[in-house]
């Protein structure tokens, strides 16, 4: 079980991430933060393009990050966005957050000021296909 300490840090690092979007098209910012199995977070921004469909979630920046830092396990996922329903993640990001995390993570939902929703990636993405289908063990 994370402690209640360190997701509120994982949320707080999706909203500074978000605070950093760069949205001139959509002027939809999101911010993102992933907990890896060391502990660190790791945290995005929507990263968007004058040719649309190659703008990066928030998400996708974020795991970018992880990867980098040499993370390949999610503990829990952060979103933060700034609308009347609590902003999810997308199709394809909660694809990409399966490659390194398993179906119980958690993944909080949040705006500016609360957490709005609170689901595990099963439930967002249930059935899903994955890194074992490819090497099954
Ligand atoms: N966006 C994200 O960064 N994450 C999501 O999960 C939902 C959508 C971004 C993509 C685009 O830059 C803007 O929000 C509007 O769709």
């Amino acid at each position: 079980m994370l402690e209640e300490s360190i997701l509120n840090a994982l949320v707080e690092a999706a909203r500074s991430a978000r605070a950093q979007a760069y949205a001139p098209y959509s002027k939809f910012a999101v911010g993102a933060a992933v907990l890896d199995d060391t502990g660190r977070i790791h945290a995005g921004c929507n990263v968007e393009n004058a040719a649309y469909p190659q703008g990066v979630c928030a998400e996708a920046t974020a795991l970018v990050h992880m990867v980098m830092a040499g993370g390949r396990q999610v503990r829990a996922v952060a979103v933060v966005g700034d609308a009347p329903e609590p902003v999810t993640p997308c199709g394809g990001c909660r694809q990409k957050i399966r490659e390194f995390a398993a179906d119980d993570v958690p993944v909080l939902i949040a705006d500016l000021h609360i957490v709005r929703a609170r689901y595990t990636l099963g439930e967002l993405l249930p059935a899903s296909f994955g890194p074992s289908h490819l090497n099954p063990v």
